[in-house]
């Protein structure tokens, strides 16, 4: 009896230091000291003891009954706790990972939304364009040395007879006669954010970046307006001390063109060592090509237009004065690079 006291104790103790609820606590105790439990039953069977033996073996059973109420208390109390320690509302909270947009598309967002409020609608065209939208329709004719400037990608399938190869856009100019097409007569007020494709890749050049391009035509449409929405552009971007000026340059399909220039933002136009003389290069832009609007069915004797298009990944290291030394990082999957933005 003595031995099987023993057993019982140890092994109710056992099951006691396992439990990690409140119900498996209370099972335990039916189970040993309930009515019909196995201290119960063990207690009726002491009669059965010779009688110099019988106290003894009473205290003992008194004894590991006891044992067994400490500890059910015991753990009892324990789980308390730990329950306690789980609500406690002082414990800093768990915070779940939260994404963000990419830095491309923030600057997306944000360009969009300023040449938005100027009233311009945002679309976009193919892609994948014919030569035609992309060099001939903007003044550069089949075997024309300017277009050498765009490092073109062609698409391996069948010419078009009008439209001539496949090619995937190298700039948003491709744009400018599909939206001439699209309004048929003016005004039109568009702005095209796209990716381009060039055959560049080094640590300043990728083969795929965007663009965003302006496209204004209306009757009596000028430099003067042109400069007033770059100015526009440039101190809602940039901030509100930053000024723009335009270069002479030569582009096929814009007549005058300009490259724009904003000044630089750690300078502010006196010259320091990130920028050229106080100013920052921005990209092209210049007055439409009547031979361009004629190539959209807009007479350009009686309207005139203003286009520009700057890359998207430059303007925005221009405005955060971020300096990527591998402009391909941007492209990259590291996230310890783009979480920063
Ligand atoms: N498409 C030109 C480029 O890729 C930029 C440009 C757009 C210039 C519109 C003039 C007018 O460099």
């Amino acid at each position: 009896m003595q031995e099987e006291v023993i057993n019982l104790k140890n092994e109710a103790l056992a099951q006691i230091m396992e439990v990690s609820s409140f119900e498996e606590l209370e099972t335990i105790r039916v189970t040993y000291l309930g009515r019909s439990g196995k201290f119960t039953s063990l207690i009726k069977r002491i009669r059965e003891v010779s009688p110099e033996k019988r106290k003894q073996a009473g205290l003992l059973v008194n004894e590991a009954k006891n044992t067994i109420v400490k500890a059910l208390a015991s753990q009892k109390n324990h789980l308390k706790e730990s329950a306690r320690a789980w609500f406690d509302p002082t414990v800093p909270g768990i915070k779940p990972a939260m994404g963000h947009l990419h830095l491309v598309t923030q600057a997306i967002e944000e360009i969009s939304a300023l040449f938005t409020q100027l009233g311009f609608v945002r679309n976009r065209y193919p892609e994948v364009e014919w030569d035609w939208y992309a060099f001939e329709t903007l003044n550069m004719p089949e075997g024309h040395p300017a277009r050498d400037e765009w490092e073109t990608f062609f698409v391996d399938a069948p010419a078009n007879p009008k439209f001539g190869q496949m090619v995937l856009t190298p700039h948003t100019s491709s744009a400018q006669v599909r939206e001439m097409q699209r309004v048929k007569s003016p005004p039109v007020r568009m702005i095209n954010i796209a990716k381009c494709y060039r055959r560049q890749i080094d640590a300043s050049h990728v083969p795929m970046f965007h663009q965003f391009e302006g496209l204004v035509i209306d009757k009596g449409i000028s430099v003067a307006n042109l400069k007033g929405t770059l100015d526009y552009f440039a101190r809602n971007f940039f901030g509100p001390e930053r000024k723009t000026r335009l270069r002479p340059f030569h582009f096929q399909f814009t007549e005058p063109s300009f490259e724009v220039d904003v000044t630089c933002g750690v300078c502010l136009g006196r010259g320091c060592k990130l920028c050229k003389n106080g100013w920052l290069e921005l990209g092209g832009a210049g007055m439409v090509h009547p031979r361009v609007l004629a190539a959209g069915g807009i007479n350009p004797e009686k309207y005139s237009g203003y286009a520009f298009g700057w890359g998207v990944e430059r303007t925005y290291m221009m405005k955060s004065g971020l300096q990527i030394p591998d402009i391909r990082l941007i492209y990259g999957s590291d996230l310890r690079f783009l979480k920063q933005f």
